[in-house]
């Protein structure tokens, strides 16, 4: 089964896909997560991406469908993927399809979470993560059972936040949603394979629903 997550920053693509994976034995692929670690391992690919993805600004389709096509090809003996924050363009989506059909596989879902604006700052500027386990947090909906400890690995004192985490940056990535990726939502309903969720619920509610739609269109 593969299975999209479609939504603005912060609609909880990446605190959906975690759990789901589990559930689902999947595994995530994250273009903001392989980003970030490009950034990290200060690869050429990293570099060229920092400025944009400080700004909030896309990368290009080219370097994001390349490294969704080495995951695909790593492949091996998966389930299927959860594709998070990708594709976010008809051409990534386009360039999507075409890789799946190349490997025998199909797009089986596609879940729009829809938020309110208002309520996406709230969720982007109190978000911060587990250094050690990329676990998500947040400062009032989510914090750490014990103050200081990540629930899932118990690393101590490890927690950062994102470089883009902020209101300047959201401006630019909401309006790159609406402009770039928001065309998305027509094209996958025209395929039949769209289901919209309310993302304004519980983190558990949401995931609920998510499992409800699966189930019901498996
Ligand atoms: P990316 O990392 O994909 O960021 P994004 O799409 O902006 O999405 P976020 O990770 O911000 O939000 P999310 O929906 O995953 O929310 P989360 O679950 O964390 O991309 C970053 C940048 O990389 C882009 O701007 C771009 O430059 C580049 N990029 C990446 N992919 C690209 C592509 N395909 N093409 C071109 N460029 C690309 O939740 C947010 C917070 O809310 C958390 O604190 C969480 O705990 C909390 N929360 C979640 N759900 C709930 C809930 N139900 N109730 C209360 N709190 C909740």
């Amino acid at each position: 089964m593969n299975i999209i997550l479609l939504g603005p920053p912060g609609a909880g693509k990446g605190t959906q896909a975690r759990v789901l994976c589990e559930k689902y034995s999947l595994v995530q692929l994250s273009t903001g997560d392989m980003l970030r670690e490009a950034k990290k391992a200060d690869s050429e690919i990293g570099k060229r991406a920092a400025a944009i993805m400080a700004k909030g600004e896309l990368v290009t389709d080219d370097v994001v469908i390349g490294l969704i096509e080495d995951k695909i090809a790593e492949g091996g003996n998966v389930e299927g993927f959860i594709f998070d924050g990708f594709p976010r363009t008809l051409g990534q989506a386009d360039a999507l399809e075409e890789l799946l059909m190349k490997t025998g596989q199909n797009l089986d879902h596609v879940i729009e979470l829809f938020v309110d604006d208002n309520k996406l700052i709230e969720r982007i500027t109190g978000r911060f993560t587990c250094s050690s386990c990329g676990e998500l947090y947040h400062k009032a909906t989510k914090p750490p059972k014990e103050k200081g400890l990540c629930d899932i690995c118990g690393a101590a004192g490890s927690f950062k936040f994102r470089q883009d985490d902020n209101e300047d940056s959201l401006k630019t990535r909401l309006l790159a949603y609406y402009r770039d990726t928001s065309p998305l939502i027509g094209f996958y309903h025209a395929k039949k394979i769209l289901r919209k969720i309310d993302g304004l619920g519980s983190i558990d509610e949401i995931q609920k629903n998510i499992k409800n739609v699966i189930g019901k269109f498996n």
